[in-house]
Protein backbone atom coordinates (compact mmCIF):
# COMPACT_ATOMS: atom_id res chain seq x y z
CA UNK A 1 0.00 0.00 0.00
CA UNK A 2 1.48 3.65 -1.19
CA UNK A 3 -0.59 6.60 -0.10
CA UNK A 4 -4.20 5.12 1.33
CA UNK A 5 -4.75 1.51 2.97
CA UNK A 6 -7.72 -0.26 3.15
CA UNK A 7 -10.62 0.51 5.63
CA UNK A 8 -9.86 -1.96 8.11
CA UNK A 9 -7.20 -2.70 9.96
CA UNK A 10 -6.51 -6.50 11.10
CA UNK A 11 -6.29 -7.26 15.13
CA UNK A 12 -2.34 -7.76 13.79
CA UNK A 13 -1.47 -4.06 12.26
CA UNK A 14 -3.77 -2.68 15.83
CA UNK A 15 -1.27 -5.35 17.80
CA UNK A 16 1.68 -4.31 16.77
CA UNK A 17 4.24 -1.44 15.38
CA UNK A 18 5.38 -2.04 11.81
CA UNK A 19 9.11 -0.79 11.49
CA UNK A 20 9.59 1.69 8.83
CA UNK A 21 12.35 1.01 6.10
CA UNK A 22 13.14 4.34 4.20
CA UNK A 23 13.08 4.61 0.01
CA UNK A 24 15.78 3.11 -1.67
CA UNK A 25 17.12 6.35 -2.87
CA UNK A 26 19.90 5.53 -5.48
CA UNK A 27 20.49 2.76 -7.99
CA UNK A 28 22.36 0.12 -6.31
CA UNK A 29 23.71 -3.13 -7.03
CA UNK A 30 23.02 -6.18 -4.97
CA UNK A 31 23.41 -10.48 -5.44
CA UNK A 32 20.07 -10.69 -4.40
CA UNK A 33 16.78 -8.39 -5.23
CA UNK A 34 13.79 -9.73 -3.68
CA UNK A 35 10.39 -7.70 -4.59
CA UNK A 36 7.71 -8.25 -1.40
CA UNK A 37 8.69 -7.97 1.95
CA UNK A 38 5.83 -10.65 3.44
CA UNK A 39 6.81 -13.97 4.69
CA UNK A 40 7.62 -15.49 1.68
CA UNK A 41 10.12 -12.41 0.77
CA UNK A 42 11.89 -11.89 4.15
CA UNK A 43 12.06 -15.14 5.34
CA UNK A 44 14.46 -15.72 1.90
CA UNK A 45 16.39 -12.93 2.48
CA UNK A 46 16.77 -13.60 5.77
CA UNK A 47 18.25 -17.61 4.84
CA UNK A 48 19.91 -15.88 2.41
CA UNK A 49 21.77 -13.55 4.50
CA UNK A 50 22.40 -15.99 6.85
CA UNK A 51 24.89 -17.74 3.92
CA UNK A 52 26.62 -14.39 3.45
CA UNK A 53 24.62 -13.26 0.09
CA UNK A 54 23.91 -9.53 -0.22
CA UNK A 55 20.49 -8.64 -0.25
CA UNK A 56 18.03 -5.99 -1.06
CA UNK A 57 13.82 -6.19 -0.33
CA UNK A 58 12.10 -3.80 -1.95
CA UNK A 59 8.40 -3.34 -1.03
CA UNK A 60 5.61 -0.94 -2.53
CA UNK A 61 4.39 -0.59 1.21
CA UNK A 62 4.97 -1.66 4.68
CA UNK A 63 6.82 -4.31 5.80
CA UNK A 64 4.18 -7.39 6.29
CA UNK A 65 1.39 -4.77 4.92
CA UNK A 66 -0.21 -7.06 2.40
CA UNK A 67 -1.22 -10.30 3.33
CA UNK A 68 1.31 -11.03 5.36
CA UNK A 69 -0.56 -9.02 7.69
CA UNK A 70 -4.09 -10.01 7.39
CA UNK A 71 -3.60 -14.00 7.97
CA UNK A 72 -4.82 -16.00 10.86
CA UNK A 73 -1.19 -17.27 11.08
CA UNK A 74 -1.98 -21.29 11.12
CA UNK A 75 1.22 -22.80 11.56
CA UNK A 76 0.23 -26.39 10.28
CA UNK A 77 0.99 -29.79 8.35
CA UNK A 78 -3.13 -30.28 8.91
CA UNK A 79 -3.39 -29.69 4.78
CA UNK A 80 -6.71 -27.84 3.82
CA UNK A 81 -6.71 -28.81 0.32
CA UNK A 82 -6.53 -32.14 1.94
CA UNK A 83 -4.18 -35.07 1.65
CA UNK A 84 -6.45 -37.12 0.25
CA UNK A 85 -6.70 -34.69 -2.63
CA UNK A 86 -3.22 -34.19 -2.76
CA UNK A 87 -2.75 -37.55 -3.29
CA UNK A 88 -5.57 -38.10 -5.75
CA UNK A 89 -3.81 -34.93 -8.16
CA UNK A 90 -0.35 -35.52 -7.15
CA UNK A 91 0.23 -39.51 -5.93
CA UNK A 92 1.08 -40.71 -2.69
CA UNK A 93 4.70 -39.40 -2.50
CA UNK A 94 3.82 -35.67 -3.22
CA UNK A 95 1.22 -35.90 -0.49
CA UNK A 96 4.41 -37.39 1.21
CA UNK A 97 6.75 -34.43 0.40
CA UNK A 98 3.83 -32.19 1.14
CA UNK A 99 3.44 -33.37 4.91
CA UNK A 100 7.47 -33.45 5.15
CA UNK A 101 7.62 -29.70 3.54
CA UNK A 102 4.95 -28.10 6.39
CA UNK A 103 6.14 -30.21 8.99
CA UNK A 104 9.49 -28.73 8.29
CA UNK A 105 8.25 -25.23 7.89
CA UNK A 106 6.80 -25.36 11.12
CA UNK A 107 10.11 -26.73 12.61
CA UNK A 108 12.26 -23.44 10.81
CA UNK A 109 10.15 -20.77 12.09
CA UNK A 110 10.31 -22.44 15.66
CA UNK A 111 14.39 -22.56 15.11
CA UNK A 112 14.30 -18.59 13.99
CA UNK A 113 12.27 -17.14 16.89
CA UNK A 114 14.80 -19.20 19.12
CA UNK A 115 17.94 -17.90 17.56
CA UNK A 116 16.99 -14.55 16.62
CA UNK A 117 14.96 -14.11 20.08
CA UNK A 118 12.21 -12.93 18.58
CA UNK A 119 9.43 -12.20 20.85
CA UNK A 120 6.21 -13.29 18.81
CA UNK A 121 3.89 -15.22 20.75
CA UNK A 122 5.13 -18.31 19.37
CA UNK A 123 3.41 -21.11 21.02
CA UNK A 124 3.00 -25.47 20.06
CA UNK A 125 -0.24 -26.26 19.91
CA UNK A 126 -2.81 -28.96 18.35
CA UNK A 127 -4.79 -28.62 15.74
CA UNK A 128 -8.32 -30.29 15.36
CA UNK A 129 -10.18 -30.85 12.02
CA UNK A 130 -13.55 -31.53 12.86
CA UNK A 131 -16.81 -32.57 10.69
CA UNK A 132 -18.79 -29.86 9.46
CA UNK A 133 -22.07 -31.85 9.42
CA UNK A 134 -22.23 -35.69 9.81
CA UNK A 135 -22.04 -36.07 6.65
CA UNK A 136 -18.82 -35.50 6.12
CA UNK A 137 -17.44 -38.01 9.12
CA UNK A 138 -16.52 -40.87 6.13
CA UNK A 139 -14.31 -37.78 5.06
CA UNK A 140 -12.46 -37.69 7.95
CA UNK A 141 -11.87 -41.57 8.04
CA UNK A 142 -10.43 -41.10 4.49
CA UNK A 143 -8.72 -38.13 5.42
CA UNK A 144 -6.63 -39.50 8.31
CA UNK A 145 -5.98 -42.85 6.37
CA UNK A 146 -4.23 -40.53 3.60
CA UNK A 147 -2.61 -38.46 6.52
CA UNK A 148 -0.69 -41.80 8.25
CA UNK A 149 0.45 -42.84 4.12
CA UNK A 150 1.90 -38.89 4.14
CA UNK A 151 3.95 -40.11 6.63
CA UNK A 152 1.62 -37.83 9.97
CA UNK A 153 2.19 -41.15 11.56
CA UNK A 154 1.04 -39.44 15.36
CA UNK A 155 -2.70 -37.85 13.84
CA UNK A 156 -5.31 -39.62 15.92
CA UNK A 157 -8.94 -39.90 15.40
CA UNK A 158 -10.53 -38.21 19.07
CA UNK A 159 -14.45 -38.64 19.90
CA UNK A 160 -14.47 -34.77 20.10
CA UNK A 161 -11.98 -31.36 19.98
CA UNK A 162 -11.29 -30.09 23.43
CA UNK A 163 -14.38 -27.53 23.32
CA UNK A 164 -16.90 -27.49 25.85
CA UNK A 165 -19.09 -24.72 24.68
CA UNK A 166 -19.82 -27.12 21.79
CA UNK A 167 -19.63 -30.65 20.75
CA UNK A 168 -17.98 -30.98 17.79
CA UNK A 169 -18.06 -34.98 16.94
CA UNK A 170 -15.58 -37.13 16.12
CA UNK A 171 -12.09 -35.17 14.96
CA UNK A 172 -8.73 -36.06 14.33
CA UNK A 173 -5.78 -34.48 16.19
CA UNK A 174 -2.87 -33.05 14.74
CA UNK A 175 -0.11 -32.68 17.20
CA UNK A 176 2.70 -30.06 17.01
CA UNK A 177 1.10 -27.03 14.84
CA UNK A 178 1.69 -23.70 15.62
CA UNK A 179 0.68 -20.08 15.85
CA UNK A 180 2.32 -16.58 16.66
CA UNK A 181 1.93 -13.13 15.83
CA UNK A 182 2.63 -12.69 12.55
CA UNK A 183 3.82 -8.88 12.23
CA UNK A 184 6.05 -9.32 15.23
CA UNK A 185 7.50 -12.49 13.42
CA UNK A 186 7.97 -10.01 10.62
CA UNK A 187 9.83 -7.71 12.64
CA UNK A 188 11.91 -10.36 14.12
CA UNK A 189 13.17 -11.23 10.51
CA UNK A 190 13.70 -7.43 9.64
CA UNK A 191 16.38 -7.30 12.76
CA UNK A 192 18.16 -10.42 11.67
CA UNK A 193 18.29 -8.74 8.03
CA UNK A 194 19.48 -5.70 8.69
CA UNK A 195 21.89 -7.39 11.31
CA UNK A 196 23.39 -9.77 8.39
CA UNK A 197 24.14 -6.40 6.30
CA UNK A 198 20.39 -6.72 4.56
CA UNK A 199 18.53 -4.20 2.99
CA UNK A 200 15.00 -3.39 3.21
CA UNK A 201 13.26 -0.56 0.98
CA UNK A 202 9.38 0.26 1.99
CA UNK A 203 7.65 2.63 -0.28
CA UNK A 204 9.93 1.38 -3.55
CA UNK A 205 7.58 0.35 -5.88
CA UNK A 206 9.00 -2.21 -8.43
CA UNK A 207 7.75 -1.19 -11.94
CA UNK A 208 9.78 -3.10 -14.43
CA UNK A 209 11.81 -6.53 -13.68
CA UNK A 210 14.01 -8.28 -15.74
CA UNK A 211 16.27 -11.57 -15.60
CA UNK A 212 19.64 -12.14 -17.58
CA UNK A 213 23.01 -11.27 -17.15
CA UNK A 214 22.19 -7.86 -16.77
CA UNK A 215 18.77 -8.36 -14.60
CA UNK A 216 17.69 -5.26 -13.05
CA UNK A 217 14.32 -3.96 -11.64
CA UNK A 218 13.26 -0.51 -12.35
CA UNK A 219 11.30 1.41 -9.65
CA UNK A 220 8.36 4.22 -9.99
CA UNK A 221 11.01 6.87 -8.53
CA UNK A 222 14.01 6.33 -10.80
CA UNK A 223 16.63 4.03 -8.87
CA UNK A 224 17.18 1.09 -10.77
CA UNK A 225 18.51 -2.48 -8.65
CA UNK A 226 21.04 -4.28 -10.86
CA UNK A 227 21.65 -8.32 -9.45
CA UNK A 228 22.45 -11.38 -10.10
CA UNK A 229 19.25 -12.69 -8.64
CA UNK A 230 15.51 -11.67 -8.92
CA UNK A 231 12.57 -13.26 -6.65
CA UNK A 232 9.11 -12.01 -7.10
CA UNK A 233 7.38 -12.56 -3.89
CA UNK A 234 4.53 -10.41 -3.87
CA UNK A 235 1.58 -12.98 -2.72
CA UNK A 236 0.89 -12.84 -7.05
CA UNK A 237 3.63 -12.30 -9.11
CA UNK A 238 3.39 -8.59 -10.92
CA UNK A 239 5.97 -9.65 -13.75
CA UNK A 240 4.21 -12.56 -15.25
CA UNK A 241 1.09 -11.67 -17.31
CA UNK A 242 -0.41 -14.90 -18.02
CA UNK A 243 1.73 -18.28 -17.30
CA UNK A 244 1.00 -18.39 -13.70
CA UNK A 245 -2.44 -16.69 -13.54
CA UNK A 246 -4.33 -19.50 -15.26
CA UNK A 247 -3.12 -21.70 -12.72
CA UNK A 248 -4.28 -19.97 -9.77
CA UNK A 249 -7.30 -18.47 -8.47
CA UNK A 250 -8.19 -15.13 -6.20
CA UNK A 251 -10.65 -15.66 -3.27
CA UNK A 252 -11.49 -13.42 -0.47
CA UNK A 253 -11.66 -14.77 3.32
CA UNK A 254 -13.06 -12.89 6.21
CA UNK A 255 -11.93 -12.76 9.63
CA UNK A 256 -13.42 -11.50 12.92
CA UNK A 257 -11.96 -11.89 16.87
CA UNK A 258 -13.83 -11.76 19.61
CA UNK A 259 -12.96 -11.61 23.99
CA UNK A 260 -13.36 -15.09 25.68
CA UNK A 261 -13.04 -15.36 29.22
CA UNK A 262 -9.57 -16.91 29.85
CA UNK A 263 -9.37 -20.69 30.12
CA UNK A 264 -12.99 -20.84 28.52
CA UNK A 265 -11.61 -22.21 25.38
CA UNK A 266 -8.49 -24.49 25.27
CA UNK A 267 -5.81 -23.43 22.87
CA UNK A 268 -5.26 -25.02 19.88
CA UNK A 269 -6.06 -24.58 16.46
CA UNK A 270 -9.51 -25.78 14.89
CA UNK A 271 -10.82 -26.38 11.70
CA UNK A 272 -14.44 -27.86 10.24
CA UNK A 273 -14.37 -29.92 6.82
CA UNK A 274 -17.22 -26.94 5.45
CA UNK A 275 -16.55 -25.47 2.12
CA UNK A 276 -15.74 -23.02 2.58
CA UNK A 277 -14.51 -24.07 6.02
CA UNK A 278 -14.32 -22.34 9.17
CA UNK A 279 -11.02 -21.79 11.00
CA UNK A 280 -10.22 -20.90 14.59
CA UNK A 281 -7.50 -20.33 17.18
CA UNK A 282 -6.89 -17.89 20.32
CA UNK A 283 -4.29 -15.44 20.74
CA UNK A 284 -3.04 -14.54 24.06
CA UNK A 285 -4.72 -10.86 25.46
CA UNK A 286 -2.98 -8.37 27.24
CA UNK A 287 -5.49 -8.43 30.13
CA UNK A 288 -5.64 -10.85 32.32
CA UNK A 289 -9.43 -12.13 32.16
CA UNK A 290 -9.85 -12.46 28.15
CA UNK A 291 -8.17 -14.55 25.50
CA UNK A 292 -8.80 -13.33 22.18
CA UNK A 293 -10.90 -15.53 19.51
CA UNK A 294 -10.09 -15.31 16.09
CA UNK A 295 -12.37 -17.14 13.82
CA UNK A 296 -12.48 -16.92 9.58
CA UNK A 297 -14.33 -18.04 6.46
CA UNK A 298 -17.05 -17.41 4.39
CA UNK A 299 -14.32 -17.34 1.56
CA UNK A 300 -15.66 -16.20 -1.99
CA UNK A 301 -13.36 -15.70 -5.32
CA UNK A 302 -12.56 -12.08 -5.48
CA UNK A 303 -14.50 -9.32 -6.93
CA UNK A 304 -17.66 -11.74 -7.66
CA UNK A 305 -19.82 -10.96 -4.49
CA UNK A 306 -20.09 -7.11 -2.51
CA UNK A 307 -21.45 -8.53 0.65
CA UNK A 308 -18.79 -8.68 2.94
CA UNK A 309 -21.05 -7.24 6.01
CA UNK A 310 -23.30 -9.95 5.57
CA UNK A 311 -20.57 -12.13 5.78
CA UNK A 312 -19.29 -11.15 8.70
CA UNK A 313 -22.34 -11.23 10.28
CA UNK A 314 -22.98 -14.94 9.20
CA UNK A 315 -19.74 -15.70 10.98
CA UNK A 316 -20.22 -13.73 14.10
CA UNK A 317 -23.67 -15.50 14.34
CA UNK A 318 -21.89 -19.07 13.68
CA UNK A 319 -19.41 -18.65 16.02
CA UNK A 320 -21.98 -16.89 18.45
CA UNK A 321 -23.86 -20.18 18.71
CA UNK A 322 -20.53 -22.23 19.32
CA UNK A 323 -19.04 -19.71 22.13
CA UNK A 324 -22.30 -18.07 23.64
CA UNK A 325 -19.57 -16.97 26.39
CA UNK A 326 -17.78 -14.52 23.79
CA UNK A 327 -18.10 -10.30 23.85
CA UNK A 328 -19.38 -8.27 21.08
CA UNK A 329 -16.64 -8.31 17.79
CA UNK A 330 -13.44 -6.16 18.03
CA UNK A 331 -12.05 -6.58 14.73
CA UNK A 332 -13.15 -6.98 11.89
CA UNK A 333 -11.33 -7.95 8.13
CA UNK A 334 -10.64 -9.39 5.30
CA UNK A 335 -7.36 -11.17 3.20
CA UNK A 336 -6.86 -12.82 0.09
CA UNK A 337 -6.14 -16.25 -0.67
CA UNK A 338 -4.35 -17.58 -4.20
CA UNK A 339 -6.38 -20.91 -4.92
CA UNK A 340 -3.80 -22.76 -7.23
CA UNK A 341 -5.71 -25.15 -9.07
CA UNK A 342 -3.54 -28.28 -8.32
CA UNK A 343 -3.83 -27.51 -4.59
CA UNK A 344 0.47 -26.65 -4.31
CA UNK A 345 1.88 -23.57 -4.15
CA UNK A 346 3.88 -22.11 -7.19
CA UNK A 347 7.75 -22.09 -5.92
CA UNK A 348 11.00 -21.96 -7.91
CA UNK A 349 11.91 -20.42 -11.83
CA UNK A 350 9.27 -18.08 -13.17
CA UNK A 351 7.86 -20.01 -16.14
CA UNK A 352 8.90 -18.49 -19.36
CA UNK A 353 11.60 -16.70 -17.65
CA UNK A 354 15.32 -16.75 -17.45
CA UNK A 355 16.89 -18.78 -15.20
CA UNK A 356 17.43 -16.33 -12.72
CA UNK A 357 13.97 -14.84 -12.25
CA UNK A 358 12.13 -16.71 -9.12
CA UNK A 359 8.50 -16.63 -7.76
CA UNK A 360 6.71 -17.62 -4.76
CA UNK A 361 2.73 -17.55 -5.47
CA UNK A 362 -0.26 -20.03 -4.88
CA UNK A 363 -0.50 -19.91 -0.75
CA UNK A 364 -3.79 -22.02 -0.81
CA UNK A 365 -4.80 -20.30 2.40
CA UNK A 366 -1.52 -21.74 3.88
CA UNK A 367 0.40 -18.78 3.68
CA UNK A 368 2.62 -18.76 7.01
CA UNK A 369 4.16 -22.58 6.07
CA UNK A 370 4.12 -22.05 2.17
CA UNK A 371 5.56 -18.64 3.07
CA UNK A 372 8.23 -20.19 5.20
CA UNK A 373 8.91 -23.31 2.66
CA UNK A 374 9.92 -20.60 0.23
CA UNK A 375 12.51 -19.39 2.10
CA UNK A 376 14.31 -22.54 2.52
CA UNK A 377 13.39 -23.99 -1.26
CA UNK A 378 14.39 -20.74 -3.19
CA UNK A 379 17.92 -20.65 -0.82
CA UNK A 380 18.51 -23.43 -1.75
CA UNK A 381 17.98 -23.46 -5.44
CA UNK A 382 19.75 -19.94 -5.66
CA UNK A 383 22.67 -21.44 -3.63
CA UNK A 384 23.01 -24.49 -6.02
CA UNK A 385 21.85 -27.47 -4.12
CA UNK A 386 19.18 -29.80 -4.51
CA UNK A 387 15.97 -29.33 -2.71
CA UNK A 388 13.55 -32.66 -2.27
CA UNK A 389 11.04 -30.06 -2.46
CA UNK A 390 11.84 -28.83 -6.08
CA UNK A 391 9.53 -30.85 -8.52
CA UNK A 392 6.51 -30.65 -5.79
CA UNK A 393 6.91 -26.76 -6.17
CA UNK A 394 8.12 -26.31 -9.95
CA UNK A 395 6.18 -23.12 -10.98
CA UNK A 396 5.99 -24.88 -14.49
CA UNK A 397 4.06 -28.12 -13.49
CA UNK A 398 0.86 -29.61 -15.56
CA UNK A 399 -0.66 -31.87 -13.41
CA UNK A 400 -3.60 -33.82 -16.01
CA UNK A 401 -5.41 -34.90 -13.27
CA UNK A 402 -5.75 -30.93 -12.23
CA UNK A 403 -7.65 -29.83 -15.55
CA UNK A 404 -10.84 -29.65 -14.20
CA UNK A 405 -10.43 -27.20 -12.32
CA UNK A 406 -7.69 -25.81 -14.09
CA UNK A 407 -10.80 -25.03 -17.27
CA UNK A 408 -12.99 -24.02 -14.67
CA UNK A 409 -11.37 -21.53 -13.09
CA UNK A 410 -10.19 -20.29 -16.31
CA UNK A 411 -13.93 -20.44 -17.99
CA UNK A 412 -14.95 -18.30 -14.98
CA UNK A 413 -12.15 -15.70 -15.59
CA UNK A 414 -13.49 -15.60 -19.26
CA UNK A 415 -17.20 -15.02 -18.12
CA UNK A 416 -16.07 -12.33 -16.12
CA UNK A 417 -15.55 -10.38 -19.57
CA UNK A 418 -19.15 -10.47 -20.00
CA UNK A 419 -18.68 -7.43 -17.86
CA UNK A 420 -18.24 -5.05 -20.54
CA UNK A 421 -21.65 -5.65 -21.84
CA UNK A 422 -23.42 -5.10 -18.96
CA UNK A 423 -25.35 -2.03 -17.44
CA UNK A 424 -23.49 -0.52 -14.73
CA UNK A 425 -24.44 -0.43 -11.03
CA UNK A 426 -25.44 3.32 -11.32
CA UNK A 427 -26.75 5.31 -13.86
CA UNK A 428 -25.09 8.57 -13.23
CA UNK A 429 -22.23 9.76 -10.37
CA UNK A 430 -25.01 11.30 -8.25
CA UNK A 431 -26.47 7.83 -7.44
CA UNK A 432 -22.79 7.18 -5.67
CA UNK A 433 -23.52 7.21 -1.63
CA UNK A 434 -20.49 9.21 0.33
CA UNK A 435 -18.29 7.10 1.09
CA UNK A 436 -18.57 4.49 -1.53
CA UNK A 437 -17.97 3.13 -4.91
CA UNK A 438 -20.15 2.13 -8.03
CA UNK A 439 -19.31 1.28 -11.70
CA UNK A 440 -20.98 3.16 -14.50
CA UNK A 441 -21.47 3.17 -17.88
CA UNK A 442 -20.18 5.89 -19.98
CA UNK A 443 -20.89 5.26 -23.76
CA UNK A 444 -18.91 2.14 -24.31
CA UNK A 445 -16.78 2.34 -21.50
CA UNK A 446 -16.93 1.42 -18.07
CA UNK A 447 -16.31 3.98 -15.54
CA UNK A 448 -15.22 3.58 -11.73
CA UNK A 449 -16.65 6.29 -9.50
CA UNK A 450 -16.11 6.74 -6.12
CA UNK A 451 -17.54 9.48 -3.59
CA UNK A 452 -15.30 10.44 -0.52
CA UNK A 453 -16.67 11.27 2.94
CA UNK A 454 -16.59 15.20 1.90
CA UNK A 455 -18.64 13.90 -1.62
CA UNK A 456 -15.56 14.65 -3.49
CA UNK A 457 -15.44 12.27 -6.56
CA UNK A 458 -12.73 10.48 -8.43
CA UNK A 459 -13.67 8.74 -11.47
CA UNK A 460 -11.24 6.05 -13.44
CA UNK A 461 -11.03 3.47 -16.01
CA UNK A 462 -13.04 0.40 -14.61
CA UNK A 463 -10.79 -1.64 -16.57
CA UNK A 464 -7.85 -3.25 -15.04
CA UNK A 465 -4.27 -2.45 -16.10
CA UNK A 466 -3.29 -6.67 -15.77
CA UNK A 467 -5.69 -8.13 -18.53
CA UNK A 468 -8.41 -6.04 -19.04
CA UNK A 469 -11.33 -7.06 -16.70
CA UNK A 470 -14.18 -5.08 -15.46
CA UNK A 471 -13.21 -4.27 -11.48
CA UNK A 472 -15.46 -4.29 -9.19
CA UNK A 473 -16.59 -2.20 -5.49
CA UNK A 474 -15.85 -3.79 -2.29
CA UNK A 475 -17.48 -1.84 0.18
CA UNK A 476 -16.25 -3.44 3.23
CA UNK A 477 -12.39 -3.10 1.95
CA UNK A 478 -13.15 0.09 -0.05
CA UNK A 479 -11.71 -1.17 -2.87
CA UNK A 480 -11.91 -2.00 -6.14
CA UNK A 481 -11.29 -5.87 -6.71
CA UNK A 482 -10.42 -7.23 -10.36
CA UNK A 483 -12.93 -10.76 -10.69
CA UNK A 484 -10.50 -11.89 -12.74
CA UNK A 485 -7.10 -12.38 -10.99
CA UNK A 486 -7.27 -10.80 -7.80
CA UNK A 487 -5.39 -7.37 -8.74
CA UNK A 488 -6.57 -4.77 -6.33
CA UNK A 489 -6.82 -0.94 -5.83
CA UNK A 490 -7.36 1.57 -3.44
CA UNK A 491 -10.55 3.72 -3.08
CA UNK A 492 -8.41 6.31 -5.01
CA UNK A 493 -7.47 3.88 -7.47
CA UNK A 494 -4.24 3.06 -6.27
CA UNK A 495 -2.47 -0.63 -6.92
CA UNK A 496 -1.97 -2.60 -4.05
CA UNK A 497 -2.10 -6.24 -4.67
CA UNK A 498 -0.84 -7.38 -8.36
CA UNK A 499 -1.14 -8.98 -11.08
CA UNK A 500 -1.29 -5.84 -11.98
CA UNK A 501 1.46 -3.49 -11.65
CA UNK A 502 0.03 -0.14 -12.01
CA UNK A 503 -3.13 2.12 -10.96
CA UNK A 504 -6.28 2.75 -12.20
CA UNK A 505 -5.68 5.18 -14.83
CA UNK A 506 -8.02 8.41 -14.83
CA UNK A 507 -11.68 8.28 -16.77
CA UNK A 508 -11.18 10.21 -19.79
CA UNK A 509 -13.19 13.41 -19.66
FE1 LIG B 1 -5.95 -9.92 -14.39
FE2 LIG B 1 -7.37 -7.86 -13.53
S1 LIG B 1 -6.09 -9.12 -12.40
S2 LIG B 1 -7.34 -8.71 -15.50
Amino acid sequence: MRDDSQASPSLWMATANTPIQSRLKESIRTEICIIGAGIAGLSTAYLLGLEGRSVVVLDDGLIGGGMTGRTTAHLTNAYDDRYVEIEHLHGQEAARLTADSHTAAINKVGEIVTSEEIDCDFERLDGYLFAFSPDDLELLEDELKATHRAGLIDVKKVSRAPLESFDTGAALRFPRQAQFHPLKYMNGLTRAILRNGGRICGQTHATKIEGGSAARVETSHGPVVTSEVVVVATNTPINDRVAIHTKQAPYVTYVISVLVPKGSVTRALYWDTGDPYHYLRLQGDENDRYDVLIVGGEDHKTGQENDGDERHARLEQWTRERFPQMTDVKFRWSGQVMEPVDGLAFIGRNPLDDDNVYIATGDSGQGMTHGTIAGMLLTDLIQGRQNKWEDLYNPSRIRGKALPEYASENINVAEQYADYITAGDVRSEAEVKPGSGAIMRDGISKIAVYRDEAGNVQKFSAVCPHLGCVVAWNSTEQTWDCPCHGSRFSASGRVYQGPANSDLSAAEE
